[in-house]
């Protein structure tokens, strides 16, 4: 890559800006620096006119496509290594000290090995590259509930994503001053570059890639993949991997969650924060349209993937989004599914994987009924609709400033957060799981949530359409023990003074047929609705075993033509046959983490046993 114009502020690797102050912060990078041997070091500050700069030399050096300015002004395509595209959940580690801290739901390797490991993947893994310190920050700049970290890269296509995704720069510096805290991470694509190599278009490492997490130092070393989850560290790495250690020493908690605000036209506004496992459609729900026909109803959005959640003096919980930007999967995402987000990547945005239209246009499966008569493909080949190829990666992603999007709350940056209402937690089920029911308490919510499932998708490398147990929907993003989690989160609820109630959805049942039962989109809304009524306390519910469940009557159906009470009802019923074969497959998930699960579990277990 050209370096960069602003030379000044190109350092040697001992060298930084004379407005770092932070002397820790420095002696790590040039340690860092030292292990990785860049060519150069390079201080983010966060400036526009550095993003529009790296934009420029990645566009040069072919890593970025300027799409049609006319058309998507200010935005770009990037085309990943085929090999790298995925968060990749068999590399991911979370290196406790003791095996049994990171739990059965983490892969586990001794941190001295690890250590062993990463000192000589690192050693050398930058030459030939610049190394970029980005220091940002999970949360709005100074909110109590926000915290710091600072990435070392040598991908720029991270350092342009970062400013995205997170509050980059050197006013993050200025909010860490001399000795705030920071969690150290450190990334590289591992592919060094010999005097004189032509770079890749894609650099990443074929043979090795490891996504490490230290829970006792809250490090995170990231090596040889330069997509997503796997290089933006700030999101699944440490927003919730990390960030869910530090929650519950710090009695906090870190959920893989949207935040909506629900503004009814006659009564209180309330926030609701939903956790759904990859690829259920929570970019969809996080910026809803409701039904004309729920009129004067209005949805907005605080964040579409992660909650910082913590308890306020009053007994409330506070929620912000840590992140700044959505980084979300494009194919499917259309007017239909989601007008908001369509009009939210009309501008500013860079697209990871997705097809080029032949005037440089963007396009996805689902993004129009008829896909364009020519393309060229997420790998950079032509396409046609015949040729039997997906033209877009499954996995093919938007990276999009969230104050770009028209539903974000006007809250969304506020530092001390929105109180939280209600917690939703539903999974892709196509059988056994009603539409929606509430637990009667906080202990029936935690085991709803700690026993979800749903079936796996393109968001990871893995089987794809195979059921598995994803409690809160953390299973790729707890960095510790399951059972402490669960025993983590009743302390929390126990302790509040104003819970918020807790529900189990699924919009995803099929009929006999393989037709999906409810048609799902903006008449979620419709549960929504029911939900903020039952906060309200407007709304009726009818006792089951599995919690309360709306009867017909206390929906609202106006407007939804073609769907009968007959629809209804089948959508609620709980048939007990399959809700047998449902428990047993939640005793044998509690028996993997038998040694740590709290006895308030089983219980509601056996409860639900007898009730049934
Ligand atoms: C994501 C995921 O990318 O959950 O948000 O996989
Ligand atoms: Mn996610």
């Amino acid at each position: 890559m050209k370096q960069p114009a602003t030379a000044a502020q190109v350092r040697q690797p001992e060298s930084y800006p004379s407005y770092v102050s932070h002397p820790k912060l420095v002696h790590w990078v040039q340690e860092v620096a030292r292990l990785a041997k860049p060519d150069r070091v390079y201080w983010c500050d966060g400036s526009q006119e550095e993003y529009d700069r790296l934009c420029a030399e990645m566009v040069a050096s072919g890593m970025l496509i300027k799409l049609n300015q006319d058309k998507r002004p200010g935005c770009f395509l990037a085309r990943s290594d085929p090999d790298d595209v995925a968060r990749m959940e068999e590399r991911t580690f979370v290196c406790s000290k003791d095996r049994e801290d990171a739990g059965p739901n983490n892969n586990w390797i001794a941190p001295a090995e690890m250590r062993a490991t990463l000192n000589s993947l690192f050693d050398g893994c930058m030459r030939g590259r610049t190394m970029y310190v980005i220091p940002y920050s999970m949360g709005p700049l100074g909110s109590h509930i926000a915290h710091i970290g600072v990435e070392l890269t040598d991908s720029p296509y991270v350092v342009a994503s970062m400013r995205i995704m997170t509050r980059t720069g050197r006013k993050v510096l200025d909010v860490l001053g001399r000795d705030g805290y920071f969690v150290p991470c450190v990334h590289s694509v591992g592919a060094p570059l010999a005097p004189g190599q032509k770079d890749a278009r894609w650099p990443s490492n074929k043979e090795h890639k490891y996504i490490v997490h230290f829970p006792e130092t809250k490090e995170i070393w990231s090596y040889g993949s330069g997509y997503g989850g796997n290089a933006l560290l700030g999101k699944k790495c440490f927003a919730l991997r990390i960030a869910s250690i530090m929650a519950r020493e710090q009695g906090w908690l870190a959920e893989h969650m949207l935040i909506l605000g629900i503004e009814p036209p006659d009564g209180e506004k309330r926030y609701i924060a939903a956790a759904f496992p990859s690829a259920c459609g929570k970019t969809n729900l996080a910026m809803l349209i409701p039904p004309a026909a729920l009129k004067g109803w209005k949805v907005t959005t605080i964040g579409e993937d992660i909650a910082w959640i913590k308890p306020g003096e009053n007994g409330r919980l506070y929620a912000i989004n840590p992140e700044a930007g959505a980084f979300g999967v494009a194919p499917g995402t259309s007017d239909f599914t989601n007008k908001n987000c369509m009009a939210a990547v009309t501008h500013d945005t860079i697209f990871t994987n997705v097809a080029m239209t032949p005037d440089g246009d963007v396009w996805w499966e689902g993004m129009t009924k008829e896909p364009p008569k020519e393309l060229i493909d997420w790998q950079g080949d032509a396409w046609t609709p015949g040729c039997n190829r997906k033209a877009a990666h499954p996995n093919a992603r938007f990276t999009v400033h969230s104050g770009q999007i028209p539903s974000v709350d006007p809250d969304w940056e506020n530092p001390d957060g929105v109180p939280i209402s209600a917690f939703l937690f539903g999974g892709r089920r196509a059988t056994t799981v009603p539409l929606v029911r509430e637990a009667v308490n906080w202990e029936q919510g935690v085991y709803m949530a700690a026993t979800m499932a749903s079936e796996t998708t393109a968001a990871s490398v893995g089987q794809v359409g195979v059921v598995r147990r994803d409690p809160f929907a953390m299973l790729p993003f707890c960095g510790y023990h399951f059972g402490d989690y669960f025993q983590h989160w009743l302390k929390i609820g126990n302790a509040l003074k104003e819970p918020p109630r807790i529900y189990g959805v699924n919009w995803f049942r099929l009929d006999g047929n393989g037709k999906f039962m409810w048609p799902g989109y903006g008449e979620n809304m419709r549960v929504l609705k029911w939900i903020v009524e039952r906060c309200n306390g407007r709304a009726g519910a009818v006792d089951t075993p599995l919690g309360r469940m709306p009867r017909y009557e206390d929906m609202e159906w106006q407007g939804l033509d073609g769907f009968s009470r007959a629809n209804f009802e089948q959508l609620v019923t709980v048939e007990r046959q399959l809700w047998r074969e449902e428990l047993k497959g939640h005793a044998e998930f509690f028996e993997s983490l038998k040694a740590r699960l709290p006895r308030a579990l089983i219980a509601q277990r056996e409860q639900l046993e007898r009730a049934l």
